[in-house]
């Protein structure tokens, strides 16, 4: 076997992710890494990764397509990421008929409707802040980037607001990716305790949201929507709708505070909140590593190597985002002027980011009001010591701490 000795092994606690990408780009367009004890293929060329997600020669479905499935979760950490049965591990007509149960509720037209909502969400939230003594230091993450997406998902999932904060602590667990393998089984347990509890009370008194229009489909032919799915379905949609845009809007304010000549650039009208957007979706995307994949075939490599047959594949999207050859000689400065700010972010093909019109519209708004609101915003700690989160998948601070005006 052409495997290159021995795997890099990705640090779970995420330390220095931009010196490992580094690394893992020197490598060439894939390079075989070690993902908590599980050998994969990390895929950081960016060209590579498209064709690998639109081809047909892989797949995200464990049980199908990688033989070593048994063998890996019994004791594997990150289990519940290739474990669930929902869209984001299907395959072919499945994926299709579990993409689609959902797709309609985030399509562009349904999220314009929402912009009221997360506009006045936003508002209500800087509202509190506002009322904070001159002087204080405020926990942005904690004060901001995760209560608005916390209320606008539960909104949409059916979510009482008395349970909303019990799912916070349980998804930080999934994305939290330096817990053993018995922490992580216990997270699992009690996340799918709430996510029954939520279906029990949906099922009890239906209302106008997501979760009650899943049990319906499910309820009226189980061949739709087995139980299984039904949970892991709801299990991705707010894990997936809690995580991610929290660690955008703290990216992008992180990043505006440290560039001031960026911020320069949007009091100046030479670039609008959308740049900002999507250039921190590229320089510093939520999700670094995705797991997994599967070749469904042997795939020739440009160097000669082989992904072969059955072999685990980890998108690498953050490492691809930064990828020289896409992004040329500054493709790590943070610049919302670029011309060309294209990233795989969202992931690419089939599996694309169903949310990502909502996170779109959820970041943009946060971040115009949040400036016009503040615009003597200042970080309240040197940048340094802002500490990732412990995780080789999400990218974000464990706290934002700001000055929300001057002293
Ligand atoms: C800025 C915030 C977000 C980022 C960066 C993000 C990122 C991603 C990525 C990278 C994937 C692709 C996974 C793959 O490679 O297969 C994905 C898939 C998905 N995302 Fe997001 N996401 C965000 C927000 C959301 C939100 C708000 C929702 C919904 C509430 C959501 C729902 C989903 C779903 C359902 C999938 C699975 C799609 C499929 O497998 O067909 N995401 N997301």
């Amino acid at each position: 076997m052409n495997r290159p000795n021995p795997p890099i092994v990705l640090d779970p606690t995420g330390a220095d992710h931009h010196a490992e990408h580094r690394l893992l780009r020197a490598h060439g367009a894939a390079v075989l890494v070690d993902v908590l004890g599980v050998p994969a293929w990390s895929v950081t060329d960016p060209l590579l990764l498209r064709k690998l997600l639109t081809g047909p020669d892989v797949s995200k479905d464990a049980r199908r397509h990688w033989p070593a499935y048994d063998a890996s979760v019994a004791a594997w950490p990150l289990a519940l990421w290739v474990a669930v049965n929902n869209m984001f591990t299907a395959y072919g007509a499945d994926h299709a008929r579990l993409r689609r149960l959902v797709a309609p509720a985030f399509s562009a037209r349904r999220v314009a409707a929402l912009r009221p909502v997360v506009e006045s969400l936003v508002t209500g939230l800087l509202d509190d802040l506002a009322a904070e003594p001159p002087g204080e230091i405020v926990d942005l993450r904690e004060r901001l980037a995760h209560p608005l997406p916390i209320a606008l998902i539960g909104h949409m999932m059916g979510v009482p607001t008395s349970r909303r904060e019990g799912f916070r602590s349980l998804v930080d667990g999934v994305f939290d990716t330096t817990l053993t393998s018995d922490q992580a089984t216990a997270n699992a347990v009690r996340l799918y305790g709430l996510l029954d509890d939520l279906i029990a009370a949906r099922r009890a008194e239906p209302g106008d949201d997501m979760t009650s229009l899943l049990i319906a489909t499910r309820d009226e032919d189980g061949s739709t929507l087995t139980e299984a799915e039904l949970r892991d379905t709801l299990l991705l949609v707010i894990s997936a709708g809690y995580e991610t845009t929290v660690n955008v809007i703290d990216q992008a304010v992180t990043s505006l505070l440290t560039h001031p000549d960026q911020l320069a650039h949007l009091r100046a009208g030479r670039s609008d909140w959308h740049d900002v957007v999507e250039e921190t979706l590229r320089h510093e995307p939520a999700v670094k590593h995705l797991p997994l994949r599967y070749a469904l075939t042997d795939i020739p490599l440009p160097d000669g190597r082989t992904i072969a047959r059955g072999d685990a594949i980890l998108a690498s999207y953050a490492a691809a985002n930064r990828h020289p050859d896409w992004h040329g000689p500054t493709a790590d400065t943070f610049d919302i002027t670029r011309p060309t700010k294209d990233h795989l972010a969202f992931g690419h093909g089939i599996h694309f980011c169903l949310g990502a019109p909502l996170a779109r519209l959820e970041v943009a708004t946060t971040l115009e009001q949040l400036f016009t609101r503040f615009p003597r915003l200042t970080l309240a700690v040197d940048p340094r010591d802002l500490r990732p989160l412990p995780s080789l998948i999400s990218n974000g601070h464990q706290a934002l701490p700001v000055l929300l005006r001057a002293r």
